[in-house]
């Protein structure tokens, strides 16, 4: 049974009981109903609007010091930089930059937004398979800590760009180590197939090249092998063979100051087993513990996707000839991963009333004209009136930054709950903004 993408069978899917016996955040009280970190979270639909992102600063945080204190007991020299493209607010990037973390940024926007959240410009790693000359530039010019690069041209790019601005380029070579991560193809990214990284039997030759390059100052290699792994069985192969790599490296007398591993650890969206960050860190050590260097962590999903939900208010229920329907407000430019992915999300709902009830299967779909805007199909749930609430559960990451205004729908807002209280930390987009860019 795939839990994380597709449909598994009605039998096969936790209870409303066990997603949250699961998620110890989210409790219930019998007058308030569901509640993130003691925080009802109808008081905060009150308060605040739905759709709406709700973040817990406690979840994160806690989350960012078990894979560090894992990292450490595994005695790795690892600096943990947060993949941006799962999450931009920047309320969470500020709570990250403050615990530690640097950042893996994808773009100038992204390189932006680490800047706003007080990442320094040494903390910060560029990856991505089509950076443009200008991107390059800015970043060298602003201060990077290191440039992920994908092939030989992108290589030749950036020496050109930093002879031209009098600097040397920090640059990693990311190696495609032709492994199947055994996640979703459409974020697969460690295949031969795929467009990422470069061919292993090119690594050598290349590096070697690139460290006479005065222009570029080669730090080593990196690697990314897809996202939501579930298994450590990829990274063992995909990391055996960046290991031999760097031996091959260091073999010849070259420069490797340190290994970047990428991220992609899953997270259970249901009950499912995913691996725990000590387990994760011990294929590290094994891997790479012996060659003493520190190595760099990109993970998105593992830090933020459990510390997210999506609030969503129940425009109407309806029956159609053969399904219940639960028509909510949000929909796929909200949430967009089960309308591209098929992904599994958990749904549970908020009022107390409905937390006990008798359950059956109904299709939850938000309010955009195409059949993919559902977020689950027979899902066994109760009956549910208007203005009800649900959450859509585990979607802090790849939830807010892949939303849309499709429809014209606004951009959600988001609070983040900290301290016993919520705070609106992005205010929900207005409908005269959504014409703010339009010339005519
Ligand atoms: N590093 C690189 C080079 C990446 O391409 C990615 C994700 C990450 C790190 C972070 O991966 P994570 O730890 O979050 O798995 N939109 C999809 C996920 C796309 C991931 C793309 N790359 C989803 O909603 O499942």
């Amino acid at each position: 049974m795939d839990m994380t993408f597709g449909q598994p069978s009605a039998e096969a899917e936790p209870s409303i009981a066990e997603l949250l016996a699961a998620r110890p955040w989210l409790t219930v009280a019998p007058d308030v109903g569901l509640m993130l970190d003691r925080i009802p979270l109808a008081r905060v639909a009150r308060e605040h609007g739905t759709p709406l992102w709700v973040y817990s600063d406690t979840v994160l945080t806690a989350r960012y010091r078990a894979l560090e204190t894992a990292l450490t007991g595994a005695a790795l020299s690892a600096r943990i930089h947060f993949a941006l493209k799962a999450n931009t607010t920047l309320a969470l990037l500020r709570r990250l930059a403050a615990l530690g973390s640097g950042a893996d940024v994808v773009s100038l926007g992204e390189y932006e937004a680490a800047r706003r959240a007080g990442f320094a410009p040494q903390a910060i790693v560029f990856s991505g398979v089509g950076k443009t000359e200008a991107e390059l530039s800015a970043a060298l010019a602003r201060g990077v800590g290191q440039i992920n690069v994908e092939s030989a041209e992108e290589l030749e790019r950036i020496a050109a760009i930093a002879a031209r601005l009098g600097l040397r380029a920090p640059v990693a070579l990311r190696v495609n180590p032709d492994v199947d991560a055994g996640t979703h193809a459409k974020i697969t990214t460690g295949k031969a197939d795929n467009k990422f990284g470069i061919p292993s039997d090119r690594i050598e030759p290349l590096y070697a090249q690139a460290v006479a390059t005065p222009s570029l100052r080669l730090v080593g290699l990196a690697v990314h092998i897809g996202s939501q792994i579930l298994t450590l069985e990829p990274y063992r192969r995909a990391y055996g063979r960046l290991a031999d790599l760097v031996r091959r490296l260091l073999a010849r007398g070259l420069p490797v100051e340190r290994i970047d591993l990428g991220g992609g650890l899953g997270i259970p969206y249901g009950t499912e087993p995913a691996p725990l960050p000590t387990a994760f860190a011990s294929v590290l050590s094994q891997a790479f513990g012996a060659f003493r260097l520190p190595v760099i962590l990109e993970p998105g999903r593992w830090l933020v996707g459990p510390a997210g939900l999506l609030l969503a208010r129940v425009v109407l229920q309806k029956h159609g000839a053969a399904r219940r329907f639960v028509v909510l407000d949000a929909g796929m430019n909200d949430l967009l991963r089960p309308a591209i992915y098929d992904a599994w999300h958990g749904i549970v709902p908020v009022n107390p009333s409905r937390l006990h009830a008798p359950v059956s299967p109904a299709d939850v779909v938000g309010p955009v004209c195409e059949t993919g805007d559902t977020f689950a199909r027979g899902r066994a749930l109760p009956e549910f009136a208007a203005d009800d609430l649900v959450a859509i559960l585990d979607a802090g990451a790849y939830g807010a930054v892949m939303s849309s205004v499709y429809n014209l729908r606004p951009r959600a807002a988001a609070v983040l709950v900290e301290g016993g209280t919520a705070r609106l930390v992005r205010r929900r987009q207005t409908i005269d903004e959504l014409f703010s860019d339009d010339m005519a």
